[in-house]
């Protein structure tokens, strides 16, 4: 299996964004405009709120609707929190696990980041699990030892046929929402370390299967580059997956 036969996967993020009402008229704009183009999964993920109304327009399109976040635990005393049953049961396909901005902001660790994967996965869902090394990690000289273990920590106990469910996107956190992207070269290389440790885990075969997506200022202007690379399987956009115009390039730009 190569990149021909990978799956190409183009994912929306669009973090603390858009109410109930703008993302039914944002996706009903947006599904005449990706409509037939199938060389590509296209996703959307959506704040919680969101989830209702964006399943309910997204019915009948080739756009499926993801979640931002979502606990580990099925159930139980965890005030403010949301179960992958949960998302599931609402239409939800795919969750982002990881961000850097949940690492960042919100106390996420390789831990909890493993334990959610490992819900969603069980529950059905498609994990986007994230991972990327910030620009001190990288100017040390860390970035393929941080990624090799981020990827590793993030699928430790994943069974091997699990695997199809699940998305690793490469994200260096200098290059999100800062306008700043990855070479191509850069891309290719993080999502090739990535890659490697998923080989190291669970062999070649595996390692050639999984989508590997990049993030980090991908756009409309820069994403055909990014997505030429051997091994970049797509693209998980934040600031450019707010708008339907830039979010169908990049579309357009992996088919
Ligand atoms: P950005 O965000 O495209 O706005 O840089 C990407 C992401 O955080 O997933």
């Amino acid at each position: 299996m190569n990149k021909a036969t990978r799956k190409t996967v183009i994912a929306g993020n669009w973090k603390m964004n858009m109410t109930p009402a703008e993302t039914t008229a944002f996706i009903n704009e947006l599904a005449p405009m990706v409509a037939g183009k199938d060389g590509c999964d296209i996703v959307l993920c959506v704040p919680f709120v969101d989830i209702a109304n964006a399943v309910e327009a997204a019915k009948g399109t080739n756009i499926k609707i993801g979640a931002e976040n979502v606990h580990f635990k099925e159930s139980g005393a965890y005030t403010g929190e949301i179960s992958a049953k949960m998302l599931n049961a609402c239409g939800v396909e795919y969750v982002v696990i990881g961000h850097s901005e949940r690492r960042q902001y919100f106390g996420e660790t390789d831990q909890t980041v493993n334990l959610r994967t490992l819900a969603a996965v069980n529950a059905g869902l498609t994990a986007i699990v994230c991972v990327g090394e910030t620009l001190e990690q990288r100017e040390l000289g860390y970035t393929e030892t941080l990624l090799k273990y981020q990827t590793k920590m993030a699928l430790t106990n994943v069974k091997p046929e699990q695997l199809a469910n699940i998305i690793i996107a490469y994200e260096p956190v200098w290059a999100i929402g800062t306008g700043v992207t990855a070479t191509a070269d850069q891309a290719d290389e993080g999502n090739g370390f990535v890659r490697a440790a998923v080989e190291e885990m669970f062999g070649k075969a595996a390692a050639e299967a999984v989508t590997v997506q990049y993030g980090g200022s991908m756009n409309a202007k820069n994403a055909a580059e990014l997505l030429s690379k051997v091994n970049v399987d797509g693209g998980l956009i934040g600031g450019a997956s707010l708008k339907t115009a830039d979010f169908t390039v990049i579309v357009d730009a992996a088919q």
